[in-house]
């Protein structure tokens, strides 16, 4: 599975690493700095719920 995460949009709400702290890591500034790729295995079901909790939408789950 593919995560996408669109910087351009994320806002710093920060949920997505409250949700799923060892997928979604955060800058200083609390914005998401985890990169676009692949999710290993065992992350997936966290990614998903973290991508879920994300309110601007910011993060894709493919
Ligand atoms: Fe940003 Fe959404 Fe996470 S706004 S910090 S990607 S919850």
């Amino acid at each position: 599975m593919q995560l996408h995460v669109d910087n351009d949009s994320c806002q710093g709400h920060a949920r997505c690493n409250a949700v799923a702290p060892e997928v979604f890591e955060l800058d200083d500034l609390g914005y998401v700095s985890t990169a676009s790729g692949e999710i290993p295995v065992a992350l997936e079901a966290q990614a998903k719920k973290g991508a879920s909790a994300c309110p601007e939408r910011a993060l894709k789950i493919g």
